[in-house]
């Protein structure tokens, strides 16, 4: 099955054609990072007329690059939500717009499926892991611990109850002086650096849940800039470096504390690291080494190419296959639905929900 998939969620004009949700034919993405550098971080308004700009040349590459025929597409899919209800519009009304056109059928995507799905893409057919699955799935916009017991069967277990961690590298970057977006640039700095120079607090860690909490860390960065102002009157190269070697050290640490436990309660058979965030090497070195301290029995996986880690179309595609391998049929006449900036995805997602 052939799905050309649209991701206009947030600041990336995507657009990807997968076959059966794993082999990926094309996958162009139009990256609006050098813009949004510039403001330290997305612009709504900015990042919408951005998309209407690119969407229809982004969707013609992904055509050209797969050489295909408009009739040898089976199926339109695309973010419904949640993200910027600007952005999400414009990839929905091209979708829509395909798919009326074209005669075929709408498949509407929860973005976060889309991150989880990530982990399928490029897979051998015979290869469709083991369930339980225990799943990080952290980026800008959202930091979660879900479980899978089957496919496109997702249980919440903890959530942020603040900022995401993906945002606090942002913000943190943007104190720091290091620019836009924040995973790459503080990876970058933390090399040179002294991961236990700050102990940096870690929020919820023993609290008993999946919950987390990034904003106390922020704000222990500033404090820390702020004195360090005071003293020096600047910030020194090895300061920054061992101050982005801390926090990754720390939200690292968190991270893979919570998703270890969890994977242990659970029984996982797989863990996962999915989203923007799971990018990051120092994150993957410690969920390695802790699976092996903590002698749990999982396969750990993440996206192949690094690049399904941060937003794009293909996961899309191959979250939609296997929603439409579920329900076939219920998805012929969705042609009227809307974009969902707040979708949820633990109502288990089946067409009739997504109205
Ligand atoms: O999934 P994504 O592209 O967009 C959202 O759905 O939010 O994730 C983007 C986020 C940004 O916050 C960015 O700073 C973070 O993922 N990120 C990283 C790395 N690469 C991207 N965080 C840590 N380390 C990285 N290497
Ligand atoms: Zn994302």
């Amino acid at each position: 099955m052939l799905i050309l998939a649209i991701e206009t969620s947030c600041d990336e004009t995507a657009c990807a054609i997968v076959r059966d949700g794993r082999k990926v034919l094309s996958s162009v993405v139009a990256s609006q990072i050098d813009i949004h550098a510039a403001t330290g971080g997305v612009v709504p308004e900015v990042a919408a007329r951005e998309h209407v700009v690119k969407i229809k040349p982004v969707i013609e590459e992904a055509m050209q690059k797969a050489d295909l025929g408009w009739d040898e597409i089976d199926a339109i899919a695309v973010t419904q939500g949640p993200g910027l209800l600007s952005s999400l519009v414009i990839g929905f009304t091209a979708a829509s717009t395909l798919a009326r056109a074209l005669g075929k059928p709408l498949i509407p995507v929860h973005h976060v499926s889309g991150h989880i799905y990530a982990n399928w893409l490029d897979r051998r057919a015979k290869d469709d892991g083991e369930f339980p699955i225990v799943i990080l799935t952290v980026s800008g916009g959202h930091n979660e611990l879900v479980l899978m017991r089957d496919h496109t069967e997702f249980e919440l277990l903890g959530e942020t109850q603040d900022d995401a961690a993906g945002e606090a590298f942002d913000k943190v970057a943007r104190l720091l002086g290091l620019g836009y977006p924040g995973g790459p640039v503080i990876a970058k700095a933390a090399l040179q650096g002294d991961p236990k120079a700050f102990d940096f607090p870690r929020a919820m860690l023993k609290s008993g849940n999946f919950d987390f909490s990034f904003s106390g860390l922020k704000s222990a960065v500033l404090r820390l800039l702020e004195e360090e102002h005071d003293k020096n009157g600047k910030l020194l190269e090895k300061f920054v470096a061992n101050v982005a070697a801390s926090f990754e050290e720390c939200v690292a640490d968190i991270l893979s504390e919570k998703l270890l436990v969890a994977a242990r309660e659970y029984q996982a058979k797989e863990i996962h690291l999915a989203g923007g965030v799971s990018a990051n090497r120092h994150l993957r070195e410690m969920v390695e080494q802790k699976i092996k301290k903590y002698k749990i029995e999982a396969k750990l996986r993440f996206a192949q190419n690094i690049h399904y880690c941060t937003d794009n179309a293909a996961m899309m595609g191959a979250a939609a296959y296997q929603f439409w391998m579920r329900s076939p049929g219920a998805y012929n006449s969705m042609t009227d639905l809307l974009p969902s900036p707040q979708l949820n995805l633990y109502q288990n997602l089946d067409a009739s929900q997504n109205k």
